[in-house]
């Protein structure tokens, strides 16, 4: 078993530092975040993931999960540091490496010879080579391995997604390095692919990509059928049946958002302008998105009559989709903040807390309980797909609202049954 170096103990970095030790590794994880290391040094994790604070317990108790201040204080002694830090959308679009710079710079002085720096963060194509670079200019030891091995989990389900992911891919120049990134996966059941570093990095990021496209197509999809009378609900599920097309990502709603499509494809946008390729499908792909939002706008609009101003909304569901407390992103916050603008009072209502959304929009008036969201609302908003939507008592919803309007932009619930109390139903493409 490996002695493991986690930088960056968010989503990814604590889930795989977890889940490396529950697989028997020895990981020390490290954060700039004091106040995050020490939580989690009590065993208090801070996102709702299902099972991550049981990992964390057992990494604890096992002695083999430490939390520690800092990119240094992780990696010192470690056979591979993982570097799982923010890579966000910078000014021009591009991916902001900068966090990973300063990290990689820390770290060059404290590493072993034959340490391997794996490169988690999501990183465009180049950044193998640049963090191998960034170490020899900060005066690292020769050597050094560096790999990519791009992390595929979804937020909701991250521990699964990490201990039974659909596939691993490793890249890397030297493939004795691909060899010891794989062995440390022994105990996952999964296709290890291993790739040149380009490669790699291409992969997480068309994958993305990929799964943006498939959102906007079907939201597109889903805005004819409004015109023509077709039942989108309808048309998806014949589409997905064709094991070719499948039944995922194919939900039409208020558009993609969250920590990764909206950065990650405007990344890969730079990376195919700077190699002076044509990408205006990806182009169309992300204006379709906005456009997506722009309709679920105008939708609350017309349920409010044209006269937006003094009104009241309930919202239900701020993060960017159910079964995570990330608000990063969300359409949910996108949609409410131009409502908001228009002059609408919001008063929203989140499984996951949501508290956090009024640093995004202050005038958010972010209450506990979904009925209470409801009471003297002209219009109900549904933004977010969290289950429990779906069985609230919408008797006593009808009851608290002035108007019977529902807008509801994940098409979670069933139109007859709200046009039978009264509300007029208006759904994405059906
Ligand atoms: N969240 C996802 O679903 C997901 C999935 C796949 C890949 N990724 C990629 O993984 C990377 C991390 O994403 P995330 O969602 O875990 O981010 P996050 O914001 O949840 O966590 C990043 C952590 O890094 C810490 N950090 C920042 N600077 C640091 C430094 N100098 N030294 C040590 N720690 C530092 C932060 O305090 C934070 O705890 C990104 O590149 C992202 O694109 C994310």
């Amino acid at each position: 078993m490996s002695r493991i170096g986690v930088v960056g103990a968010g989503y990814v970095g604590l889930t795989t530092g977890a889940c490396f030790a529950h697989l028997g590794h020895e990981v020390v994880v490290g954060d700039v975040d004091a106040d995050k290391v020490r939580r989690l040094a009590k065993g208090e994790v801070g996102v709702l993931e299902e099972g991550l604070p049981e990992l964390v317990r057992e990494g604890l108790s096992t002695r083999r999960l430490r939390f520690v201040d800092g990119a240094v204080a992780a990696a010192t002694d470690a056979a591979f540091v993982f570097v799982c830090v923010p890579t966000p959308r910078a000014a021009d679009g591009d991916a902001d490496l900068s966090t990973v710079e300063t990290v990689v710079r820390e770290l060059a002085p404290v590493l072993r010879p034959g340490t391997i720096v794996v490169n988690k963060s999501t990183m465009p194509v180049g950044s193998t080579t640049l963090v191998a670079r960034l170490l020899r200019d900060a005066g690292a030891v020769p050597e050094i391995g560096v790999a990519s091995n791009p992390e595929f989990l979804r937020e909701g389900t991250a521990v699964r997604d990490f201990l039974s992911p659909y596939r691993v891919v490793i890249g890397a120049d030297d493939p004795a390095v691909a060899v010891r990134v794989s062995e440390l996966y022994r105990n996952v059941q999964a296709p290890v692919l291993v790739t040149n570093p380009a490669s790699a990095e291409m992969v997480k990021y068309a994958s993305n990509a990929f799964l943006a496209t498939k959102v906007s197509f079907v939201n597109a999809v889903a805005n004819i059928c409004e015109a023509v009378n077709a039942d989108v609900r309808e048309v998806t599920l014949g589409m997905g049946y064709d094991p070719r097309i499948g039944f995922e990502f194919l939900h039409p709603g208020p558009g993609w958002g969250g920590s990764c499509f909206p950065k990650d494809t405007s990344a890969l946008l730079r990376t195919a302008a700077a190699v002076h390729e044509d990408f205006s499908l990806l182009d169309a792909v992300v204006a379709t998105n906005t456009a997506q939002r722009d309709r679920i706008v105008a939708k609350v609009h017309e349920a409010l009559g044209g006269r937006p101003a003094g009104r009241r909304l309930a919202a239900w569901g701020l993060t960017f989709k159910a079964n995570t407390n990330d608000l990063r992103d969300s359409p949910a916050l996108g949609v409410l903040g131009r409502l908001i603008a228009d002059g609408i009072e919001v008063r929203a209502y989140d499984p996951a807390g949501g508290e956090a959304a009024r640093e995004i929009l202050p005038t958010l008036d972010v209450v506990a309980d979904p009925y209470d969201a409801c009471v003297d609302a002209d219009v109900l908003l549904v933004l977010t797909e969290w289950d429990e939507f779906r069985w609230l008592d919408f008797t006593r919803v009808a009851a608290l609202v002035t108007g019977r309007a529902i807008v509801d932009a994940r098409n979670l619930l069933d139109p007859a049954a709200m046009r039978n109390l009264g509300f007029t139903y208006r759904g994405v493409g059906r």
